[in-house]
């Protein structure tokens, strides 16, 4: 088995200007033949922005309700990845729920599936990213909090930059099916956005059917499931010791982050980065 400094020696690869894991860099030919059929529901974020979340939301109101139907399976086997299922896997049942964290451009021009996009705040995002890259093996170590900001802000980590994502999503929510929601929304009224997941899907719940969902896909009953909290992902791919996948589930950790004087640079770089946007985000509750 690698050493941990070893394994730790992770490069990215870059594929038209964005940064991947070098495995998905080097299917990218194949990933790009991925066919989406119209009753797909493709679940779309950049990372760290609650994708576990929405992906359990998705399946309960799916299952009904049900925990133990939703207790069949890891979250990451319920929700392929588009980007590592290699196409021409995933295959299933429809409707099938897929998980990608691709820009559109990249997916099936001709029938457009469904699209939940969940978006972060992108100081939250980043701390987020920040803890993950710490404990994964299999992305590049971030470096101290400085030297991550720098990564981040130039978005010289996998999956590009939140910026270029965040932006090009929200420029197009209306041109498609595609329900764009706030990981900051879910925490602040989470039986609210539910129910407009649920409305998306075509399903009617009723009310008791709801609150249940709200209690089992809260942060503390997640942090406590298997099915979610990716403790069946062995030490040499997420060390959990150095910081849990489940870490905090807030919004606005960044204040435990920041610098004051990292603060100003940052929201000076996110006007200049986000001008023309009318994109808003809550930066605290
Ligand atoms: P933190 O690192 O800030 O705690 P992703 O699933 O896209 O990788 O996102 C992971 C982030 O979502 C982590 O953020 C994680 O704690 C948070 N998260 C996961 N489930 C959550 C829940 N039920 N409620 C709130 N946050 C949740």
């Amino acid at each position: 088995a690698p050493t941990p400094e070893l394994s730790k020696d992770v490069k990215l690869k870059e594929v038209s200007g964005i940064l991947l894991q070098a495995a998905t860099a080097d299917s990218w030919s194949k990933i790009q033949t991925f066919e989406a059929k119209p009753d797909d529901l493709l679940i779309c974020t950049y990372p760290k922005s609650g994708t576990t979340w929405i992906q359990e939301i998705v399946d309960m109101i799916e299952q009904n309700g049900d925990v133990e139907k939703c207790q069949r399976a890891i979250i990451q086997h319920r929700h392929p990845f588009i980007e590592w299922a290699r196409p021409p896997q995933p295959s299933g049942e429809s409707p099938r729920l897929l998980w990608s964290t691709f820009c559109l451009s990249y997916i099936c021009p001709y029938s457009l599936p469904l699209f939940l996009y969940v978006a972060r705040n992108a100081k939250d995002c980043m701390v987020s990213y920040y803890h993950f890259q710490r404990m994964s093996q299999v992305l590049p170590d971030p470096g101290t909090w400085e030297e991550y900001f720098e990564t981040f802000i130039n978005g010289k980590v996998s999956w590009g930059s939140w910026f270029d994502h965040v932006k090009g999503w929200w420029k197009i929510r209306d041109k498609h099916q595609i329900l764009f929601i706030f990981y900051e929304d879910i925490k602040r009224d989470p039986k609210h956005e539910i129910q407009k997941v649920m409305q998306f899907m075509g399903k009617n719940l009723d009310e008791a059917v709801l609150d249940k969902i709200v209690q089992e896909t809260s942060f503390e009953k997640m942090k406590e499931n298997p099915m979610t909290n990716r403790s069946t992902v062995p030490k040499s791919v997420m060390d959990q010791s150095i910081s849990p996948f489940m870490r905090k589930g807030t919004v606005g950790d960044w204040k435990n982050h920041f610098t004051v004087a990292q603060n100003e640079r940052f929201d000076e770089i996110y006007r200049e980065k986000m001008k023309g946007t009318s994109i808003r985000f809550s930066m605290e509750l």
